[in-house]
Parts: C-alpha cells; structure tokens; sequence
C-alpha cells in the first residue's frame, strides 16, 4: 500500500486516528466537568499506565472534548530538565491572564500579580501590570499556599464568568515531593470552595504512591483509572477504523485473519498495535491487506518498538543498572528486589538496592508493591534479553 496514506500512528504521543476503548475514562472526565459546572464536589483524573499505553493521547483527546464544551485548557508537559513547578505556575498564570483580561478585572488581576511575582514565573510581555505593592507582603509563604491562593483567584473569576479551566497535566510523576504537595493542596482547596477548576493528569504507576507520600488524602482527593492493555473489540477497532477514516470509500480490505492475527501479535498493546498496522500496510502489495503481511512485518513492528521506547532508556543504563534489568527481564519482567538481586549477583540486598532506586528513577522500574520491582515498559523483557544476546555486558 502506499505509505503515503499509511493510517497507522505509532510514536509517543502520536494521535491515532481512532482512539478505541477509551470511552469510560473520556465519559469520566465530561462527567468532572458537568459537575463542577453545577457546583458539585467530585475527584480529579490521575490516569497511570505503563509506557506506551496511551496515556498522552487519551489526556490530549480530553483536553480537546473540554475545549470543545468552552472550557479553557491548559496542557502541560512535566518534562525532566526543566523547571516544573514554574511550568505550573505559569500555566495558572496564563489562565489568570486570559480571564483577568475578559473581564477587565484588573483590579483583581493586580492583585494575583503579587503573588506572581513570588512565583517569579514569566508572563506574556505584552500585558501591562499595575502592581499593588501591599500585596506582596502576603505571598512568597510557600509554594503550596502560593499555588492554592492562585487557583482559588482563578476559580471564582472563572466561576463568575461562567465558565470552566481544565488543568491537563502528562507525566506528572517526574514533579518532585513539594510540587505534588501544592498540587494536591491547592486541588484540595479549589474542591472545597467548589470552583469549577478540574484537573486531569498521567504518569506511570508509580503515581498514586508519590501522591500518597506527598499528601495522605491523596488517595481520596483523585480517581486513579488505569490505562491498560485494550480489550479484543477496541483493538479490532484500532486496526480497522484508521484506514476508512483517512481514506473513507477507497480505503484497502484487511482479510478477517490479518485483522486477528494483528490483534493477537500486539496483545492489546496500542503502541504495537499501531507498529504492527502500520508495517502489515506498507507490506501489502495487493488491493487488500493479507496474513502474510502482517506476518512479514512483524519483526519490523518489534524494531520500532524498540527504536520508540527501549533503547534510548537502555542506553542510559550503566552497566551494572543492565545486570539488574537483565535480572529482571530474566524473571519475565516482574520480581522480588531479593530475587533481582540475587540474580544480578550483587552480595547483600543492599547493594542493589542502589540500581533499583537509579532505575526506578530513571523511569525503568516501578514497585508494584512492598518488594517488588517491574518494568515501566511491556516487552522491554524480550528486548533486554534479546540484547543480552547479541552483546553480553561481561
Ligand atoms: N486507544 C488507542 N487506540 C489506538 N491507538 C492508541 C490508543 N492509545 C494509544 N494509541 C497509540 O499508542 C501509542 C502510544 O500512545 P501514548 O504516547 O499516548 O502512550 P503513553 O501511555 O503516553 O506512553 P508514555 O508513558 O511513553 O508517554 C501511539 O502510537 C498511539 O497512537
Ligand atoms: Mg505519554
């Protein structure tokens, strides 16, 4: 087929041209919002899944379902390296700047802009900012009041103007202890005064524990969904709908057993998914894509797996972290700390103790519970052991 018009998208954060098996957690969200918008309490979004299951296109495809209802949107990146609380604050900021100028309320804009600048975020040049000195002695407290005082500001211009702000916030794991806290306090306080700030946030699996850590009621202040695997109907769906969407009439036949053994070949893993539809189509030769095709791309679709998420985290890895990952892939994935350790030949627990934590650092591993240690990536076991092979570390 030509890959001109190749429908597949694999690649981080790459909106597929059907999201399938989503509709709970979107339909989860318009109900957030509806209730905000009639002045009900009800619980942020934390989605958690592993890499690649489709937590940035989900939360992308609800900032975009709150845009479309009039909401205003604000999508953050909590990217490593750069300053993330500043990438908060300033995203309030903004927020506050939009509406403050809708309404001309200056007055009130002045006065949050103390506590902008005890944040020292950047805001557009082109507003002009009358400061009221007083104010300032009140901020600069703590990140956590600070914060909490901005979205409260925000949310009764925002209730008073009627309408909604949506925080859409991805990896929001890699925010450090304070920021999660000020996240949480100042999500708890909007709550409480029942203003209609909703938040939606994704991270690895590890999310709810930091949360937790970071603030106790944590656990009661968020709904937790997790991204999983995509059951058989939704992975059919994401297989067979991309080409008719880009194509429409003149979209190419997929034979019934491609579709299954596509569905099968991926598991219900959408990043694969994606990579194995999008090989099996520039395979295809014919006017309909076959069993064959989809089997000779298989190992292609593994390749860019591997090119999108593996090895870039691989290589990050020194070479004692890859015994440790070599351990763990051993055991399919999945293991106890002692076993890992034991396996990596590392003598007492406690010196692997210091690999564990790097790797659960660096977004490798997480701890399912107490103990525990799994990969942050499905088939990163079949890559590492793969690896091991062509290139033994010792
Ligand atoms: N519901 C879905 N239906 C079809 N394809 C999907 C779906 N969700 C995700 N995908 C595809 O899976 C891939 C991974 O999606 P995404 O980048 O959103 O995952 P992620 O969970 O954010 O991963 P990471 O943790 O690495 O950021 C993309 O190629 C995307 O097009
Ligand atoms: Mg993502």
């Amino acid at each position: 087929m030509d890959a001109a018009t190749n429908p597949y998208t694999p690649g981080a954060g790459t909106q597929p041209r059907a999201l399938s098996g989503r509709e709970r957690e979107l339909d989860g969200f318009r109900v957030l919002r509806a209730r905000l918008t009639h002045g009900l309490p009800e619980r942020g979004i934390v989605l958690c899944g592993l890499r690649g299951m489709g937590k940035t296109v989900l939360l992308r495809e609800m900032a975009r379902d709150a845009r479309d209802e009039g909401w205003r949107v604000s999508f953050v990146e909590m990217r490593r390296g750069t300053d993330l609380r500043d990438a908060l604050t300033a995203a309030v900021l903004e927020q506050l700047a939009g509406l403050s100028i809708r309404e001309r309320a200056l007055g009130a804009f002045s006065r949050t802009m103390g506590l902008v600048r005890a944040l020292r975020a950047t805001i557009a040049p082109e507003i002009q900012i009358d400061v009221d000195a007083t104010d300032l002695l009140t901020v600069g407290r703590s990140l956590e009041a600070d914060l909490g005082e901005l979205l409260a500001r925000l949310g009764a211009l925002a209730r008073d103007q009627g309408i909604g702000v949506a925080f859409v916030i991805d990896e929001l794991q890699e925010l450090d202890a304070e920021g999660l806290a000020a996240l949480c306090a100042a999500m708890h306080r909007v709550g409480q005064e029942e203003l209609p700030i909703a938040l939606a946030a994704a991270g690895l699996p590890s999310l709810p524990g930091l949360l937790a850590e970071a603030k106790s009621y944590a656990e009661r202040l968020f709904a937790y969904p997790q991204v999983g695997l995509l059951p058989d109907d939704a992975a059919r769906r994401a297989i067979v709908e991309p080409p008719r969407k880009v194509l429409g009439d003149d979209a190419p036949a997929i034979d019934d057993d491609a579709v299954e053994r596509m569905i099968a070949f991926a598991g219900g893993y959408p990043m694969l998914l994606q990579a194995i539809g999008k090989h099996a189509w520039n395979r295809a030769t014919g006017n309909a894509i076959g069993l064959a095709d989809v089997v000779a791309g298989e190992q292609d679709a593994f390749d860019d797996l591997s090119r999108e998420l593996f090895l870039a985290r691989w290589q990050r890895a020194t070479p004692r972290e890859r015994d440790y990952l070599l351990a763990v892939a051993g055991a399919g994935g999945s293991c106890s700390s002692a076993e890992a350790a034991r396996t990596a030949n590392f003598g007492p627990t406690t010196a692997a103790s210091v690999q564990r934590n790097t790797l659960i650092a660096k977004g490798l591993l997480w701890a399912p519970e107490r103990g525990r240690v799994a990969f942050t990536m499905p088939l990163f076991e079949r890559f590492v052991l793969a690896r091991h092979e062509h290139e033994p570390a010792h």
